[in-house]
């Protein structure tokens, strides 16, 4: 993949002015006397999100774009929205925005487009980044996040459980890590009850994808992430307009192979594990049921209450797959319940741990990364919401009370070895553009966790 990032030293780079109603008077001094003539006349204001195309000699000869005030409350990824406004052509930043690193990302971020089915919109537009940013690391943040925009603006026919597994294997072989895939009736022999019953009505066969890497004495770290290709709800069937957006159903194992690109491409002191459960959530003779009862791979008989809450249950057999090494970190993330957009809406995906030390440093990460998180709780009290008449527990509580804390007790009943676990119950799109943030499939949380594991392993 080609970087939007140059080399640097790009000695022609248009410069891009960041200005404030604070700080313009002074900019302004600074352009040259056609330049500022040119922004007077064109009444420039110095506001939010404002930006002008300046004449140069040969063309464009620098960009004046407005900051909020210093001590407002600040969107550190304002800068996302310029390249809509730019001609092709290469930028640089003629001054410090408050966050240069994520001002940068979010320049790059902004000039996304999704281009498998028809010529991109975007232009030619090249950023030479700020001296001071980490070019390389910046580099490895926008391939992962595009990787995982792309897998999941793919739809379903072109991104079902077998392309999911070869987006696992290109990445596998691009890092020489070890990778394994257990297909279809095989999961019954290899104890994968919950993922072989969700997903065993579609044509495209179920699978448990399993990638590791890195040595082997390094601290563990599993990830984990929901491969519903298509959520149709499967025979308790979701209503067009809940199904629309089902493509998307796969982000969080998009999420954990970005993330999972970031950790090895930075080659972090850690054993790997990504463990991939990829399904498609289909209808057909062969459908599991309602009331239907399946013995897990941890043992646990679960039963199914509503076969829509099917994210969780093949997270139940992968999660207990990953506890199995007893993890120094576990970490699950999918698209799991409406409940959780319900409460804190598109952009603010909750998450969960009971390791109070974990919880801290994730959420000063999700600051520091512009990608926000909020921490839920784990309820204990609600535990009881999910008890079945005839199994050990079911797939949902019948009063539909507190969604996205039942679905995270739901699975902490199939972690007990790992050190730490923490569960992020994602929504993995952006439903209207914001700067740095196209419409379609969003990379959630993946940046935040790596920054948090770069600290502890860089
Ligand atoms: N994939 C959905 C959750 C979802 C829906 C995420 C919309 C983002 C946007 C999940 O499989 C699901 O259907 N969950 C149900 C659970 C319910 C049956 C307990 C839900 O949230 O309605
Ligand atoms: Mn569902
Ligand atoms: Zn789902």
């Amino acid at each position: 993949m080609s970087s939007i990032f140059t080399a640097g030293g790009s000695a022609d780079a248009i410069p891009i002015w960041f200005v404030t109603a604070a700080s313009y008077p002074e900019v302004r001094q600074r352009l040259d006397a056609p330049a500022r003539a040119f922004a007077d006349a064109a009444g420039f204001e110095p506001k939010p999100g404002q930006h002008l195309l300046l004449p140069g000699k040969a063309g464009i000869g620098g960009v004046l774009f407005g900051l909020e005030a210093a001590d407002d409350a600040k969107d550190l990824f304002l800068a996302g929205r310029l390249p809509q406004h730019l001609p092709a052509g290469v930028f640089r930043f003629a001054n410090d925005p408050h966050d240069a690193r994520l001002a940068a990302l979010a320049f790059a971020l902004g000039c996304y487009g999704f281009a498998r089915y028809r010529k991109p919109e975007g232009r030619a537009i090249k950023l030479d980044p700020p001296q001071s940013v980490d070019r390389e690391d910046l580099a490895r943040v926008v391939a992962a996040v595009t990787l995982a925009r792309d897998l999941i603006n793919t739809p379903a026919n072109d991104m079902g459980p077998v392309q999911l597994e070869e987006a696992a294997r290109a990445l596998a072989a691009r890092y020489r890590a070890d990778i394994r895939v257990t297909v279809g009736d095989d999961l019954l022999r290899e104890n994968y009850p919950l993922v072989h019953a969700v997903g065993r009505a579609s044509a495209g066969a179920p699978r448990m994808i399993e990638l590791t890497w890195g040595e082997a004495g390094d601290p563990r770290v599993s990830l984990v992430g929901k491969g519903v290709c298509f959520d149709s709800g499967g025979l308790d069937i979701k209503s067009d307009s809940a199904m629309l957006l089902m493509k998307k159903d796969m982000g969080g194992a998009a999420t954990v192979l970005a993330l999972a690109q970031m950790i090895m491409d930075r080659k972090l002191k850690v054993r790997l594990a990504v463990h991939i459960p990829a399904v498609e959530n289909a209808i057909s003779g062969a459908a599991y049921r309602p009331r239907d009862v399946y013995r897990s791979r941890k043992g646990l008989t679960v039963e199914i209450g509503n076969t829509d809450a099917e994210g969780r249950l093949v997270l139940a057999d992968a999660l207990a797959r990953a506890d199995e090494s007893a993890p120094e970190l576990l970490i699950d993330m999918g698209t799991l319940t409406g409940a959780a957009r319900v409460a804190l809406g598109p952009d603010l995906p909750p998450f969960y741990t009971q390791d109070q030390a974990l919880a801290e440093a994730l959420a000063r990460h999700a600051t520091a990364e512009n990608d926000p998180l909020w921490r839920l709780p784990l309820w204990q009290p609600y535990d009881a919401m999910l008890d079945s008449k005839v199994a050990d527990l079911n797939n949902v509580a019948s009063n539909g009370f507190a969604g996205s804390i039942l679905c995270a007790l739901f699975l902490q009943r199939f972690v007990e070895r790992a050190k730490a676990w923490l569960h992020l119950d994602i929504f993995a799109w952006t439903p209207t553009a914001k700067p740095g943030r196209p419409e379609g499939g969003e990379c959630q949380a993946a940046r935040a966790v790596y920054a948090l594991l770069v600290e502890r392993y860089g």
